[in-house]
């Protein structure tokens, strides 16, 4: 008999939470039991799920009872509250928070790049910042064949990063312009539509955003290299669902365009989308709802012989959270890394 497992999702009514609910559905993940976790303010919704409509439950003490698989997205606060209780009671738990990102406890998983980490877990795996996963996907297999010495980000960052209320916001502060009104910001800290912002995470004393550290820090602890320089400047732009980024790569010796572009089309999870001609590059609008990242404009930096310039686009809430998390979980299933005692046929 083939095992199955008892999953619960935290966060079930959120942006990323209800992608978690759409990919165990299409990836045919092995569930013999769901439980839809949200605060109390959800309590009497319902999500459909295989053909039924599951109840939405409130988190409490007793909700990861019988619980194998966690996979939360609720934000830090509440991941913190209870992922340990969820360990406690037998679960592993998926993270999409920041929560314990950095715990050197615990694995910081991109399954194209550092899968074999997962199965150093004690109950927590985290998924990266969605910037940081979508950057490392495109640079990893770049750096595996000519290794890169300096990374310079510049996101521009849909509303999705910022949940379900900030997709809302964004469209509702569109339709109040064009009706000639003032937009109304509740979610962002200004109005989206029509604008862009500098990322509006807490800045440290050298001027960072806490988004653009965490791409500092995330890729180097992914990567398992510490020497790695990177620098970005991460920016909310009014577009919904996927996040772009151009990137500026220093190699050690020089690395043509077309070894880049040949290296990229084989690696996993990323998607070349170039036509020169047509002047057909990545789009957030043709990366929503799409697996891969998609990468093209690669080029060489006409100011440094061993630098390339590239943009890139992926779906933040599938390949940026939801879709990450789901490959850790189908990781755990292939390895058995959930505690041997957990290990069941259901
Ligand atoms: P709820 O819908 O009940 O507020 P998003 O990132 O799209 O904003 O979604 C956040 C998710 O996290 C939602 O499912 C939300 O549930 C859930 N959430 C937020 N705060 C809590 C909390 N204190 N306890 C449980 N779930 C929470």
């Amino acid at each position: 008999m083939s095992k199955s497992y008892r999953v619960a999702i935290l966060g079930a009514t959120g942006a990323v939470g209800k992608e978690l609910l759409e990919l165990l559905e299409r990836r045919n993940f092995p569930v013999a039991d769901l439980k839809l976790l949200a605060s109390e303010r959800s309590v009497g919704k319902r999500l459909p799920f295989r053909g039924e409509n599951l109840p939405v439950e409130p988190v409490s003490d007793r909700a990861f009872e019988h619980v194998d698989l966690v996979l939360a997205s609720a934000g830090g606060s509440t991941s913190k509250a209870w992922a340990p209780k969820a360990v406690l009671a037998g679960a592993v738990v998926i993270d999409n928070s920041s929560a314990f990102r950095m715990n050197p406890e615990v694995p910081l998983v991109v399954p194209e790049v550092n899968p074999e980490t997962a199965s150093q877990h004690k109950g927590i795996i985290a998924v990266p910042n969605c910037t940081t996963i979508l950057m490392t996907v495109v640079v990893w297999p770049l750096h595996q064949i000519r290794p890169v010495q300096r990374i310079v980000a510049a996101t521009y960052q849909s509303a999705s990063g910022a949940g379900a209320k900030a997709m809302e916001e964004v469209k509702t502060q569109a339709s109040a312009i064009l009706a000639g009104k003032q937009p109304v910001s509740e979610v962002f800290p200004y109005p989206l539509a029509f604008n862009l912002f500098p990322h509006n995470a807490p800045i440290n004393d050298l001027g960072y955003c806490e988004e653009e550290m965490k791409m500092v820090n995330e890729t180097r602890k992914i990567f398992g290299n510490q020497q790695i320089r990177i620098t970005a400047t991460c920016v909310r732009v009014p577009v919904l669902r996927a996040h772009s980024e151009a990137i500026n790569l220093e190699f050690e010796t020089p690395l043509h365009p077309d070894e880049a572009r040949e290296i990229l089309s084989q690696a996993p999870g990323v998607k070349l989308v170039e036509d020169w001609k047509a002047n057909h590059f990545p789009m957030p609008i043709e990366a929503t709802g799409k697996d891969e990242v998609l990468v093209g404009r690669i080029r060489q930096d006409i100011s440094h012989p061993c630098s390339l310039d590239l943009w890139l686009c992926g779906d933040q809430i599938r390949k940026g959270a939801a879709l990450n998390a789901i490959q850790i979980a189908e990781l755990l299933v292939e390895k058995n890394l959930f505690k041997e005692s957990l290990i069941k046929s259901h």
